[in-house]
């Protein structure tokens, strides 16, 4: 039986909800990740400020896991102000995420006039704190170029502010990931979904709800630039999952959500998918060391140890409080890898 060892890795990109749903989904996330950056994008209120993302912070540390720590963030909207930002600092928030307005979900309050947040940047800028962006354009021709025609304000946002440290979140082409290769504060999260599907994966044959998401997975050549950057060794791309439970009545009905729940396959799954492609030596630096870099924290302690087992997936979580459940991404399915556990030596 062979083993695979890390340094514990994070999650710079995660949805965790409240409530039940948090009950349900937050133990996947800690059994394999020391942090994760945790969305705002609560429904029906969103964490807009400081405290409210403190008390949210203290709901997600309520159960108990006390080797996990959630970096919390608010989601940064026109009526966001610079004293907003400081006081958001003050309550440990590590991040702003902004939606533009209607993108996804629960983002009707989302930023149409990005020229508005000027003191709101700068504050940023003096704080450090770190702006996410979903990038993603309202007004395009079509959803396939939602994220290329973003980079215009991408590009607007981080020459303006160049000490802003920008993530541009989740990345599905090539387009944008060359742009973020021209500007020295400008990284990227890259997702398991996103280096595995294609658009046709979504819609080529019979529709599959449970890979849908926002931005929408793109086209194989797309998809083969994305697994470049995350094996390239550069600093600037590294892993955050957007996993993104909802509930299954919700995904399967006349208007599904975007959203893919992979939390609890992700480890093993990027383990399978980098040794496929004889890269497993480069997935610590992406899970466990260039995000830390960039968003100016120490690296984890713990070790993070997968053996070489079937693993099969669980079709789906049953929530009984919701009288739901929430399917997992490729669940059913059998891989290779399984988590062992985490050790501190
Ligand atoms: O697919 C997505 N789901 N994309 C997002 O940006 C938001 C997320 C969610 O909150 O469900
Ligand atoms: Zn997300």
């Amino acid at each position: 039986m062979r083993t695979y060892k890390q340094r514990m890795p994070d999650d710079f990109h995660l949805h965790l909800r409240s409530g039940a749903m948090l009950k349900a989904v937050l133990p996947y996330t800690v059994e394999q990740f020391g942090r994760a950056t945790v969305m705002p994008n609560l429904h029906p209120d969103p964490i807009l400020m400081g405290l409210q993302a403190e008390m949210y912070g203290n709901e997600i540390m309520s159960y108990g896991f006390n080797s996990f720590k959630p970096l919390m963030t608010i989601q940064i909207t026109e009526k966001t102000t610079a004293q907003m930002i400081r006081q958001a600092q003050e309550a440990g928030v590590i991040a702003g995420k902004i939606y533009p307005k209607g993108m996804t979900t629960n983002s009707e309050n989302g930023v149409v006039d990005y020229k508005s947040l000027h003191k709101v940047f700068l504050q940023m800028e003096a704080s450090q704190m770190v702006l996410l962006l979903h990038g993603e354009h309202p007004h395009s021709t079509s959803s396939l170029y939602r994220e290329r025609d973003f980079m215009d304000t991408l590009d607007y946002i981080a020459g303006k502010y160049p000490t802003l440290k920008i993530v541009l979140e989740h990345v599905t082409t090539a387009y944008a990931i060359s742009t973020v290769k021209m500007f020295k504060n400008v990284a990227a999260t890259i997702t398991l979904h996103h280096l595995l599907l294609t658009l046709d994966d979504v819609i080529g044959g019979k529709l599959k709800p449970h890979n849908f998401c926002k931005p929408i997975a793109k086209f194989e050549s797309d998809r083969e630039a994305i697994v470049e950057a995350a094996f390239s060794g550069s600093h600037k791309f590294f892993f955050g999952s957007d996993s993104a439970p909802h509930q299954r009545s919700t995904k399967e009905c006349e208007e599904g959500c975007a959203g893919i729940f992979t939390a609890p396959v992700i480890m093993p799954m990027l383990v399978e998918f980098f040794e496929k492609h004889g890269k497993l030596r480069l997935l610590e630096n992406f899970t466990a060391r260039y995000g830390a870099e960039f968003y100016g924290l120490p690296r984890n302690e713990g070790i993070l140890e997968l053996v070489n087992v079937p693993n099969h997936l669980p079709k789906e979580i049953s929530i009984p409080e919701l009288n739901d459940s929430v399917v997992v991404f490729q669940g059913g399915q059998t891989i290779s890898w399984s988590i062992k556990g985490v050790s501190h030596a």
